[in-house]
């Protein structure tokens, strides 16, 4: 039996990343430092932050492809490497040449690529999985399509069936919505709202307005990680990208301005 109060606890969402005081450097370039932070389980939170900020580099490292110089890094209570089942990505650049003969399908098939046996093929629970994504992304009717026949917008929604195929618990994404139209970024960012709660959902990106609206949280990595709501942005961000007095403890750079 299940004491009430315990019960209760255990309802409470956990931590998908914990990241404390970490610092990363590519040999001697220090890209990274400081960086400390927390994602719980359901959220869906942006990262923002100028080009060369470190944030793919910070993916990498939750996905444990790159380890921290310093500090801990914990995933879905796990050190990094670990948990990189139960984490899916969909990459800043595209995974396969757009001439490459291959069904978008046969894409989202390749997010179970994990789970096949030795002798390399789909089980038929596979081939349903991989529909029903499909159909999540609303591209059923384009299953047999070839992939590089499909616009980017839709190129990127089966690149994101591809990603929950593997029925992840943390879903990043890197800059999905940067080569495509206003039309198919909207329809991109409904499809994340839908699937969080679902899996945690971290995503890179640049569409400052959008993510305002969309998100409940937002994370600016420039060096070091600062935790914003969606409304601070706006008041940092409306007139200048990412200016100096991000560096500064949050709140007090405002104070200042207004002063
Ligand atoms: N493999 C690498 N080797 C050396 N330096 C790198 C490598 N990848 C990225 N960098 C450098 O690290 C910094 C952060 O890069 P990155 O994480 O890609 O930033 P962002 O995704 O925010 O644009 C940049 O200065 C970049 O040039
Ligand atoms: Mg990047």
């Amino acid at each position: 039996m299940t004491l009430p109060a315990l019960k209760g606890a255990s309802t409470l969402p956990s931590d998908a990343i914990v990241a404390q005081d970490i610092s990363f450097a590519y040999g001697s370039v220090p890209v990274l430092s400081g960086v400390t932070f927390q994602i719980k389980e359901g959220e869906f939170v942006g990262i923002i932050g100028p080009n060369g900020g470190g944030k793919t580099t910070l993916f990498k490292l939750i996905l444990g492809f790159l380890k921290a110089t310093s500090g801990t890094l914990k995933v879905l209570g796990k050190d990094p490497w670990e948990a990189h089942r139960d984490i899916a990505y969909v990459p800043q650049r595209l995974p396969f040449d757009k001439l490459f003969p291959i069904s978008a399908l046969d894409v989202v098939l390749t997010g179970r690529l994990a789970t096949l046996p030795w002798y390399g093929a789909h089980s038929s629970e596979d081939k349903r999985l991989a529909w029903e994504a499909l159909e999540l992304v609303n591209l059923k009717e384009f299953a047999k399509a070839p992939f590089g026949a499909l616009s980017g917008g839709q190129a990127q929604r089966v690149l994101i069936a591809r990603a929950v195929v593997s029925q992840p618990k943390l879903l990043l994404l890197d800059e999905p919505t940067s080569s495509v139209d206003p039309e198919a970024q909207t329809e991109i960012y409904s499809l994340l709202q839908m699937l969080r709660g679902d899996m945690t959902v971290v995503m890179v990106t640049h569409d400052l307005q959008t993510v305002i609206e969309r998100v409940e949280r937002i994370l600016c990595v420039q060096g070091t990680a600062m935790d914003l709501k969606p409304g601070e942005v706006c008041e940092h961000f409306a007139l200048g990208l990412y200016h100096r007095p991000l560096l500064t403890p949050l709140g007090s750079a405002s104070k200042k301005e207004k002063e």
